[in-house]
């Protein structure tokens, strides 16, 4: 029997950090064992909210940086495919015609898509009609290759839903083709950024990056929001919600270590130098495989573009069978093949006649 198909992915907007690994990169990684996974990056979805040339630039820029990120997290392109999504033209065909399939008020009502706007400062005046159409975008991507589950955050659980009802409204109309793809939401919750702030994120300059080398690591560890109400090393400290230890508790494998530290952080017994020296170190440990597939893949130049390279023929292939398939369906291609035979007989008869 086949394995069943995943398709997920990312928005190329730079590099990876720890809150990408344990929210959905470690996820990923698992995954591939059991099913065939594609991994989009979503490039095109980018252009909804920031079409400008620049931008646009700037982030091809990106894309490589992305995947080097996938690939040293332990995604195998032996196993998986990763590809690039404004490379594949069966996706805006598809597009087209599932638009089709939804109502506007539906996307309207979406709260992602006004916290979208809002966060790209855009007004009800202004709003494009790409944004709107987000989700039918992601719609497209996940039935390109006809997956059958989705893996992503709540955030994105809506453009599940929406994919859903568009795929069974098709098969409704016109004919299976495609399988409902189910959803599965990540339980991690996400991961604090350094200073405290809830959320690691690049624009909150609050992250470790999985390309951050060992110094730069060691150095936003000795940087890192703690118990603020700890001035000096013999007051007893808070370990619920402080970062440091939160940290220790998700990267830190030697769990006899990270309970004797909360003891004696606890009792006002250990500096916040140890603490955050032994955390340094787990998390370089942590890192270090992922550095060591890193720089394998940078050995040798080329290699990165080589997985996206091949992943994108494979990917346009299965969007090819996908958009055949829709098409018949439909009757688009009988209706084309028809006028198309009828219409070079009658050039053959032309030719015919005046020979
Ligand atoms: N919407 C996703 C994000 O928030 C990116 C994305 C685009 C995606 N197409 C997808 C995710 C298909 C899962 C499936 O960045």
């Amino acid at each position: 029997m086949s394995k069943k198909r995943i398709l997920t992915g990312d928005r190329p907007t730079g590099k990876l950090h720890l809150g990408h690994y344990v929210g959905s990169l470690a996820n990923r990684v698992r995954l591939q064992e059991e099913y065939e996974c594609f991994f989009i990056i979503a490039d095109l979805h980018t252009l909804t909210t920031r079409p400008e040339k620049e931008y646009v630039d700037a982030l091809r820029q990106h894309v490589p940086d992305v995947v080097l990120d996938y690939l040293a997290a332990g995604i195998d392109p032996a196993k998986s495919v990763i590809y690039l999504q404004s490379a594949v033209h069966a996706v805006y065909e598809m597009n087209l015609i599932l638009e089709m399939l939804v109502s506007l008020p539906r996307l309207q009502r979406l709260p992602s898509i006004k916290d979208m706007a809002r966060a790209a400062n855009i007004s009800d005046e202004t709003l494009p009609l790409g944004l709107v159409g987000y989700p039918v975008l992601q719609a497209a991507d996940i039935l390109m290759p006809r997956a059958h589950l989705v893996p992503v955050g709540k955030d994105n659980e809506a453009h599940v839903e929406i994919t859903r009802e568009i795929a069974r409204r098709f098969n409704y109309l016109y004919g299976e083709v495609f399988p409902i793809p189910d959803v599965m939401i990540g339980e991690v919750p996400s991961l604090v950024g350094t200073d405290g702030q809830a959320k690691m994120s690049k624009s909150l300059d609050n992250a470790i990056f999985l390309s951050d080398d060992a110094q730069t690591v060691r150095k936003k560890v000795f940087g890192m929001y703690t118990d603020p109400n700890r001035v000096r090393a013999d007051i007893p400290g808070q370990v619920e919600g402080n970062p440091v230890f939160i940290y220790h508790d998700t990267f830190n494998p030697n769990k006899a270590e990270v309970e004797d530290l909360k003891a004696r952080y606890r009792a006002g017994k250990v500096g916040d130098v140890e603490v955050k020296e032994k955390l340094a170190t787990a998390l370089n440990a942590f890192l270090d495989p992922l550095r060591e597939r890193r720089a394998q893949y940078e050995a040798q130049s080329g290699l990165v573009e080589r997985v996206i390279y091949e992943g994108t023929l494979k990917a346009s292939q299965e969007g090819e069978e996908t958009l055949m398939a829709m098409k018949k369906a439909m009757g688009l291609t009988g209706l084309w093949n028809r006028i198309s035979r009828k219409g070079r007989d009658a050039i053959k008869r032309e030719e015919k006649a005046q020979a």
